[in-house]
């Protein structure tokens, strides 16, 4: 018997074309970039969304996306969207090949400095008559990499061309307080259009999840009961991705037991294995480095049989993970800079401790993963170890 009519609908990937509880956000978005929309900004507009996990920035971005083409079609303006993860384009390059390949433009860019590569990229548009809504999501490792350069790019640089603005941005942060990293000037010329996505509460959730579950299931498969259990658990974070992917694993359940229903008890079962602040897209992503850091960490935190381990500890346990695969360990400098990105992604806690004269000390922990799971999810992604003789 099959329960799902098409699970696709359940992936985090898929952008639906309803958003229950972020009507007016859409609607801020539509207001804040209708001169883009008809072909005649003035101004180029900058908006950042933040939010926490699984809040929808991101699909809320891409939606708008959509219709902003749709309605500029319709106006014969050629609205072209970009998109750009910078957890996975996370140089100020990398982000600008992102874009021009997204383009579709043959633009050198052998020799160029950040700055006149953006400038080739601007001049491609204007020759194209294009307009462009550039979207850069988890901007956050960027910031942390690069610092200002590339939003001193998007905010300051084409304000001082004096031709009709052709860019215009929606940066979205998980963290607002990453701001702060940003130079006075740099940050005030952002700031103003700020959309903040609130956590959803428990009836928001049970709408979302009622929504999607009608476009993923055959009807009357999924018992009600089960979306207000799946709505209770995950209110606790607010996050519509976890209810969404317990949803999907119930779904998976009720296929493997034959039944007819998604019930309460396959929503239990789904619930015990699905761990909300690790994303299997988010480890796949990430340098060798932090995988074998986060490896320590699930050693570590096993044999010292604690909730923390001092960074110090840490990093002994990652010199043995490096001999174990027989990769050269980096620089303390390093390994601290890794963790501070897995903190960043939400994955790790560090916690800093002052200890008064003795200085400060930092604990680091795994607050929302079992570590056997942590180790299970990760050894795949890691090389071969070195055989032990
Ligand atoms: N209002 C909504 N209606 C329907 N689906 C939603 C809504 N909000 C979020 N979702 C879905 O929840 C999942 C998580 O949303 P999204 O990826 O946009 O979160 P996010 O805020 O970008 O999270 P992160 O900070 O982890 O990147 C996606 O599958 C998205 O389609
Ligand atoms: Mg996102």
């Amino acid at each position: 018997m099959r329960i799902f009519k098409d699970e696709e609908k359940l992936s985090p990937e898929y952008v639906p074309q309803e958003l229950p509880h972020r009507e007016n956000e859409l609607n801020m978005l539509k207001t804040y970039f209708s001169s883009i929309i008809l072909g005649s900004p003035s101004i180029s507009t900058r908006v950042i969304i933040t939010g926490s996990v699984g809040t929808g920035k991101s699909v809320l971005a891409k939606l708008f996306c959509q219709k902003a083409v749709s309605e500029a079609v319709r106006k014969g303006v050629e609205l072209k969207p970009l998109y750009v993860n910078c957890r996975i384009s996370k140089t100020t390059f990398s982000l600008l090949r992102k874009l021009i390949e997204q383009l579709k433009a043959r633009l050198p860019e052998r020799g160029l400095s950040n700055e006149e590569l953006f400038h080739k990229f601007l001049d491609y548009l204007e020759y194209k008559g294009f307009y462009s809504i550039i979207v850069l999501d988890e901007v956050e490792v960027l910031l942390r990499e690069e610092g200002s350069e590339p939003f001193y790019l998007f905010s300051r640089v084409g304000e001082e061309r004096l031709k009709t603005p052709r860019i215009s941005t929606i940066f979205i942060f998980r963290n607002p307080e990453m701001l702060d990293a940003l130079d006075a000037s740099t940050r005030s010329s952002l700031l103003g259009n700020v959309i903040h996505l609130r956590e959803y509460d428990y009836n928001q959730l049970y709408d979302i999840l009622k929504y999607r579950a009608s476009l993923a299931f055959r009807p009357e498969v999924v018992m009600d009961e089960s979306l207000h259990l799946i709505a209770d658990i995950a209110s606790e974070r607010g996050d519509a991705r976890y209810a969404l992917d317990i949803l999907w694993r119930a779904g998976k359940y009720a296929e493997a037991e034959n039944s007819t229903q998604v019930m309460p008890e396959h929503v239990r079962k789904a619930t015990a294995s699905v761990y909300p602040t690790i994303r299997r897209e988010h480890l796949e992503f990430l340098e060798q480095h932090s995988k074998l850091i986060l490896l320590a960490l699930a050693k570590a935190l096993e044999a010292e049989k604690s909730a923390y381990v001092t960074s110090s500890t840490l990093n002994d346990y990652y010199r043995l993970v490096c001999e174990e695969y027989d990769v050269d360990p980096k620089s303390y400098t390093s390994f601290w800079e890794a963790l501070q990105r897995l903190d960043d992604l939400g994955i790790i806690k560090i916690r800093v401790v002052s200890e008064g004269s003795r200085g400060r000390k930092s604990y680091i922990s795994l607050p929302g993963v079992p570590t056997s799971i942590l180790k299970k999810e990760l050894e795949p992604l890691l090389p071969g170890k070195q055989a032990r003789f």
